[in-house]
């Protein structure tokens, strides 16, 4: 499949939107992780075959109807990962991002829109399905609230909001806010019909208004995401979810459209997936924000938390003692395919490349440092927590099709942050760091573990 498109790019830039309020910074003593209590596994056809079987495993563990899992694929040349969550008794395929925080399915009917806002036909926006029916669905109950949504790569999507039961990977809330907009504009992968977001009710983006032309930061209404009414309601047992995100091969990411069994979402401990070390705990960096509304670190009380924001102390490339750029304001985001690091760093990187990346238009406005896809790509360092984890160089050499000429077209895996779209200078390690680590998000404690895993 030929998908070299400036959306193709876009998706894999992908990121979050923000906005604003409290949330308790308190650490905790840190013990270790619990197993998951629920488990989803990221599905594939090719050799997933070590993460499939401990997930089985560990259902066979849990026993008694006690083990919950379901699958999560990965679309768009594994550009995207995807879950099966349940509204209202209704399944949909939605993109897991912990970089945004509302969970929603487009809703029946929809308006599919232009950039420029004329209505264009519903097969457009490439959803995965005909979207959430209210009227199919005995649980579900209104509001008065609108939702209107703006995601890093320009997608936008606006509409109702209501409440009924959300379940994902045997994890069940009744009576979750959800979000099921009718106008969108979006270019979806065919099979997502929304996103699960798994980021702090601070930048959920639902307004006290009915039509959300009217949103304003005034009627701006926060609300608990999925996972923290699930953590409020101790539906599990520890505040914990954790992803991974396995790595498609180099023939699926070049032109697989869906790849089931790419990796893991659980609830309450860490994804049950073999590990090595190196395995570190950081507290979540909060902000805090001025009066003019910028956002910036900070470490005082009243810092805020909006994403899975870490410090990162620096980087480093394999076979050199050089210690390259870190950032406190790097967000690990799963909704993002690149890493967007800072831009010293991302040049030094491209340098390692035999032969060297380079930085490239690939379209108008769009810079990005293109690599021979047959390059020996060099292996990415990045020092968090005083620990060191490693990026396979197989993750560096990102196949995003051919161009006009059939010419196969590769972009290295970690990108400079300021060249793309990217606000506050806020910096991105995406699914290419994803890859190889297994995260367990604490929203509740402020803390991220991160652990390295074993090679695969
Ligand atoms: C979700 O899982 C249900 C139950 O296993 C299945 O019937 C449905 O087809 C799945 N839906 C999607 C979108 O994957
Ligand atoms: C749901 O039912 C209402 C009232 O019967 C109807 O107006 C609406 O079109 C239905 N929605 C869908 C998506 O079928
Ligand atoms: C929405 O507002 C109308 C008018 O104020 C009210 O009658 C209705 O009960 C409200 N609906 C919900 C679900 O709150
Ligand atoms: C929403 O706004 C209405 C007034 O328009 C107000 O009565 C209501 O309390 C508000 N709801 C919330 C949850 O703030
Ligand atoms: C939205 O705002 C417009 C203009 O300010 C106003 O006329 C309209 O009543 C508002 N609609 C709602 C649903 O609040
Ligand atoms: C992708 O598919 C095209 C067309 O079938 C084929 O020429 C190409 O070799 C495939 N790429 C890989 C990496 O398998
Ligand atoms: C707010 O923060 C931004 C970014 O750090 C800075 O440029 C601006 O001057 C600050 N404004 C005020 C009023 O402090
Ligand atoms: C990191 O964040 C703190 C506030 O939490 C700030 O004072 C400091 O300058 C930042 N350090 C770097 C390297 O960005
Ligand atoms: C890409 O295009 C911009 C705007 O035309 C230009 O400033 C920049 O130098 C170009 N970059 C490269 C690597 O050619
Ligand atoms: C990469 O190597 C393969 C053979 O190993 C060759 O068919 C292909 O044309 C090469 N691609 C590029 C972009 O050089």
């Amino acid at each position: 499949m030929n998908f070299l498109s400036v959306l193709s790019v876009l998706l894999l830039l992908g990121a979050a939107n923000a906005t604003a309020l409290e949330h308790p910074r308190t650490l905790i003593p840190r013990a270790p992780l619990p197993p998951a209590e629920f488990s989803v596994p990221i599905t594939g056809k090719v050799p997933r075959r070590k993460s499939k079987s401990n997930a089985l495993a560990r259902r066979g563990h849990l026993g008694g109807g006690g083990g919950y899992t379901s699958i999560v694929d990965g679309t768009l040349g594994d550009n995207e990962f995807v879950t099966n969550v349940t509204i209202g008794g209704q399944h949909f395929s939605l993109i897991i991002d912990t970089g945004s925080s509302d969970t929603w399915a487009i809703q029946k009917g929809f308006q599919c829109l232009s950039a420029d806002g004329t209505r264009v036909p519903q097969s457009t926006c490439g959803f995965g399905s005909s979207g959430f029916d209210v009227n199919g669905s005995t649980t579900f109950q209104p509001s008065n609230l609108s939702f209107l949504g703006a995601y890093g790569n320009g997608w936008s999507v606006a509409g109702p909001v209501g409440y009924d039961t959300v379940a994902i990977g045997g994890l069940s809330v009744e009576h979750q806010l959800v979000p099921i907009p009718n106008a969108a504009y979006y270019t979806g992968d065919g099979v997502n019909s929304g996103v699960l977001g798994l980021a702090f009710p601070t930048v959920t983006s639902v307004y006290n208004t009915t039509d959300p032309a009217n949103a304003t930061t005034e009627n701006h209404l926060l609300y608990n995401p999925f996972f923290f009414t699930a953590v409020k309601e101790k539906k599990v047992k520890h505040p914990y979810f954790s992803l991974t995100l396995d790595r498609g091969t180099f023939q699926q990411r070049e032109n697989d459209t869906f790849d089931a069994n790419l990796g893991l979402l659980s609830f309450g401990g860490i994804s049950p997936v073999a590990v090595v070390e190196p395995c570190v705990t950081v507290p979540i960096q909060g902000y805090s924000t001025n009066s003019t509304g910028s956002i910036t670190p900070s470490d005082s009380p009243d810092a805020q938390y909006f994403w899975y924001t870490v410090d990162v102390a620096n980087y480093g490339i394999a076979g050199s003692a050089e210690l390259l750029t870190g950032s406190n304001n790097t967000i690990l985001d799963s909704g993002t395919g690149l890493n967007n690091v800072p831009p010293d760093v991302a040049a030094a990187f491209a340098a390692a490349f035999n032969p060297p990346a380079v930085l490239t238009n690939l379209t108008a406005g769009l810079e990005l440092y293109v690599v021979d896809c047959n390059a020996t790509a060099p292996e990415f360092l990045v020092h968090i927590g005083g620990k060191t984890f490693s990026i396979d160089p197989q993750d560096q050499i990102v196949p995003l099709g051919a161009d006009a000429q059939g010419n196969e077209i590769c972009v290295s895996g970690t990108q400079g942050g300021t060249l793309t779209n990217n606000p506050n200078g806020i910096l991105i390690l995406g699914d290419v760091f994803f890859h190889n680590v297994v995260i367990t998000f604490n929203p509740i404690d402020g803390e991220v573990t991160i652990t390295q895993r074993a090679k695969y």
